[in-house]
């Protein structure tokens, strides 16, 4: 949220009521992101913030707790006036949906509080659970009448991960759409809080320039990287049962190619830029089992030292199964069978405890003829590259050729770049704050509508199936502190290309 933005209307007055408000959601980004907005004088007039826990906590204890969350988690220097103001909204009620009479107090708890704090009955349900919670809580909240819209709104918020497969989607989607219509609901991908993120779709359509080049007519493929230092850490148990293609590329890594294959959306509004999101997921080739194996490298990685960290042995992290095959690095080539990307392969890769730290797309484009230069001292023209980076360089870099200065004719590759720091001074934000303040005007362009979903997990599930039938042979060891498995760069190699070094 930059300080521009603080011109942008208020949200209509609400209850902001947040399941899971002890867990590590709710203090390390939602109250941090409430503490910005409110900042930036983006709240509501009339606000308040209900945290439903399943035991009875007093409302003094529950702010002390998020008051130490927002001192260790604030992105910016914290002013006590501002954080005492917020957290005397705050106020505490009991509710498990294993205890469906919980709800019924629930409900009328929170009339009453309505009443006195004039929120109008308008209400955004932050679900910050463990995903097992979407369904029953939403049933309760649905059973007890609590997400009816009867002249103001509500509106319900999940995290992902939306379901572990495609089946799992279609009946999380399922269950939601039994209780609330789909403009209720709004599935949070914080990869679209990213002002990067965001910028692609400005980038190819604000722009002239671009969008005539951009097919296969130009493009010889693209790359998408999102590489972690980190390993896995204290998240052993939900890391192992997830893996790195589930918890990245269905969501964030398509999120990514959504946006940057997707076709000209007619307005800059919700329905239309979600429509073509998801057209453009659907697209995507569905490949067989082989093909998937074929067009994919898993990893996991062996200990190693990252900077000056050293990292253990994934097998050896804390509630890692024994022999467990789970990747902790995938790469996978995928095509997208329409007219504007037929032959134009996406190449996509993400992984633990890697060397660097970076999020990027590169659009890499077709070679020019190099006939002109034969006979001259010219080996090779280097490679032109858009590269879009969204973290942590900001910024977008053009990579062309240019003769270098001197009487021969010698060429050399160059670099033309945009960072946003030298043009942009934005406040440290969490990544957060766009998307809650979205979800209290009402305004869903941002969030993942069910068909996207589905259609994600749709292209990921032959690699899923193929993976999980070869079991351990095929899973590929780097090293953490590599690039990744070298068969990686081989699954590149293959095509005559290469990965952009990341370095
Ligand atoms: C989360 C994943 O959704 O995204 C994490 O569960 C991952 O495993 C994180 O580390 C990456 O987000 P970012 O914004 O740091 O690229």
């Amino acid at each position: 949220m930059t300080d521009a933005q603080n011109n942008t209307r208020k949200p209509d007055p609400c209850s902001f009521v947040i399941f899971g408000v002890t867990g590590d959601l709710a203090h390390r980004l939602v109250m941090p992101a409430l503490y910005n907005l409110a900042a930036s004088n983006l709240l509501p007039e009339k606000f308040c913030v209900v945290g439903i826990a399943r035991k009875a906590t007093s409302a003094d204890e529950l702010r002390e707790g998020l008051l130490a969350g927002l001192k260790k988690f604030a992105t910016r220097p914290i002013d006590d006036a501002i954080a005492r103001q917020l957290l005397e909204c705050v106020t505490s009620i009991e509710a498990d949906p294993e205890d469906p009479a919980s709800f019924d107090r629930m409900r009328e708890q929170l009339d009453a509080l309505e009443e006195r704090r004039q929120t109008g009955g308008n209400r955004l349900f932050y679900l910050a659970t463990p995903p097992d919670g979407f369904a029953p809580i939403a049933r309760e909240l649905g059973r007890t009448g609590m997400l009816q819209e009867n002249g103001s709104w509500r509106r319900l918020v999940v995290e992902k991960p939306f379901g572990t497969d495609l089946e799992s989607a279609k009946k999380l989607n399922a269950d939601l759409l039994e209780i609330l219509t789909e403009h209720q609901i709004y599935r949070i991908d914080h990869y679209l809080g990213k002002e990067t993120v965001q910028n692609i779709l400005v980038l190819r359509f604000a722009n002239g320039m671009f969008e005539p080049i951009w097919n296969r007519n130009h493009i010889d493929h693209v790359q998408i990287t999102v590489d972690e230092k980190l390993g896995v850490g204290h998240r052993g148990s939900f890391y192992d049962a997830t893996g790195a293609l589930r918890d990245m590329v269905p969501n964030h890594l398509f999120q990514l190619l959504s946006l940057v294959a997707m076709e000209p959306p007619t307005r800059f509004d919700a329905h239309s830029v979600r429509a073509e999101k998801a057209n453009v997921l659907a697209a995507i080739q569905l490949q067989s089992e082989a093909e998937a194996l074929h067009n994919s490298v898993r990893g996991q990685y062996i200990g190693g030292t990252v900077d000056d960290t050293v990292i253990e042995d994934y097998h050896k992290t804390k509630d890692v199964a024994n022999g467990s095959t789970t990747e902790t690095y995938a790469a996978l080539k995928l095509i997208i069978d329409n007219w504007r990307w037929a032959g134009v392969p996406f190449y996509l890769r993400t992984g633990k405890a890697l060397a660097t730290k970076r999020t990027e797309v590169a659009i890499k484009f077709k070679q020019a003829p190099f006939a002109m230069f034969q006979g001259t001292p010219v080996e090779a023209l280097s490679h032109n590259y858009l590269v879009i980076g969204v973290e942590p360089n900001e910024g977008i870099a053009l990579q062309f050729n240019t003769k270098v200065p001197g009487p021969a004719i010698k060429i050399d590759g160059v670099e033309m770049k945009f960072r946003y720091k030298d043009y942009f001074k934005a406040q440290p934000s969490t990544g957060y704050e766009t998307l809650i303040y979205d979800c209290m005007i009402g305004d869903n362009i941002l969030f993942q509508r069910a068909d996207s979903v589905e259609a994600g997990w749709c292209a990921v599930e032959p690699f899923l199936d193929a993976w999980k039938n070869a079991g351990s042979s095929g899973l590929k060891s780097y090293r953490a502190g590599s690039e990744g498995p070298v068969e990686a760069d081989e699954l590149m190699a293959r095509d005559g290309r290469s990965w952009r070094k990341l370095g």
